[in-house]
């Protein structure tokens, strides 16, 4: 209890699976929450949860690609409780990146500008603006989800892996540029976590068989994967920036070589059909 005491984090993608369940462990915690989400119902929802049990939360509607509406909810925290200590991005649109993200000579331009514009833009531009009103405030911590899949590599999701590794490439040398301001940045990578978007795999019994294939220990749900992202984000990792934390229940700790990946995902059948020449499986 209180290890965030005091703070405000500022919680991207908070209405759902990691970055929801972020929120409510950051709030436990005692950190004023900033649910920072496109979806105002489920945004509204977990800002409602917080306050319910007694916490302190607020949502702002936010696209996380748009300059002026991540401006907008810096200043809305900067307002409401005084200024941003944490970001803890999340906002993914993982939907469209499990149906359309493919190699890349099969790769629509426009599905990989729009994973990018969310992805990596959308970190930028809240690192850009999180960052400045860390400043202000004398320091603060940053902790970006990554993917072990842009580590290890996985076909069919260029897109994808190429916007977390730039997200994790700027994880080092965004640390770097804003140690002289007290500020921290630092990663997490799951493998795959059982959120909502990929319940479309986990329900499918064959699908969760060859997802579990992957890892060494269960299949986590999102409140195994937060209690890390909680350190990072805490004054106890005050000697920790620049690195990447796998959080992946030992999915990149060995090599897969008897599961043939590519086949091995029950990806729906009208998709199959529709993306035939490059199958994937889902983005972690
Ligand atoms: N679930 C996994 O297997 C897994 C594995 C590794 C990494 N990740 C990463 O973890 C993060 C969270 O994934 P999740 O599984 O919890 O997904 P999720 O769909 O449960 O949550 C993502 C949230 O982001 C919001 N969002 C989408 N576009 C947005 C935008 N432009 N601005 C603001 N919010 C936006 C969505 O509405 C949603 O609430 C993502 O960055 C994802 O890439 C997930």
């Amino acid at each position: 209890m209180d290890r965030l005491k005091g703070k405000t984090a500022l919680i991207t993608g908070a209405g759902s699976g990691i970055g929801r369940a972020g929120a409510m462990l950051f709030a436990r915690e005692g950190a004023a929450v900033v649910v920072a989400e496109i979806n105002p119902d489920s945004g509204e929802r977990v800002a409602a949860r917080i306050r319910d049990a007694g916490g302190r939360s607020l949502f702002v509607r936010t696209d996380v690609g748009d300059s002026e509406s991540v401006r907008n909810t810096v200043a809305h925290a900067e307002e409401t409780f005084g200024g941003v200590d944490i970001l803890f991005t999340n906002a993914a649109d993982v939907p469209l990146i499990n149906l359309r993200d493919a190699c890349a000579t099969d790769l629509d331009e426009e599905v990989f500008d729009r994973i990018h514009r969310v992805i990596l833009r959308g970190v930028f531009l809240c690192a850009k603006y999180a960052g400045q009103a860390m400043i202000r405030r004398g320091g603060g911590a940053m902790v970006f989800t990554g993917t072990v899949d842009a580590q290890i590599g996985c076909p069919g999701l260029d897109a994808y892996t190429a916007a977390k590794g730039g997200v994790l490439a700027m994880t080092r040398s965004l640390a770097a540029g804003l140690a002289r301001y007290h500020i921290r940045v630092n990663a997490i990578s799951p493998g795959f976590v059982a959120t909502e978007p990929q319940a479309v795999f986990m329900d499918d019994p064959v699908s969760r068989e060859q997802i579990q294939a992957l890892h060494l220990l269960p299949v986590p749900p999102p409140e195994d994967v937060v209690p890390l992202a909680l350190f990072l984000a805490s004054d106890e990792a005050r000697g920790i920036t620049g690195s990447i934390h796998q959080v992946d229940a030992g999915y990149a700790a060995f090599k897969c070589a008897h599961i043939d990946v590519m086949e091995s995902i029950n990806r729906p059948s009208r998709e199959r059909e529709a993306h035939g020449r490059c199958e994937s499986p889902p983005s972690s």
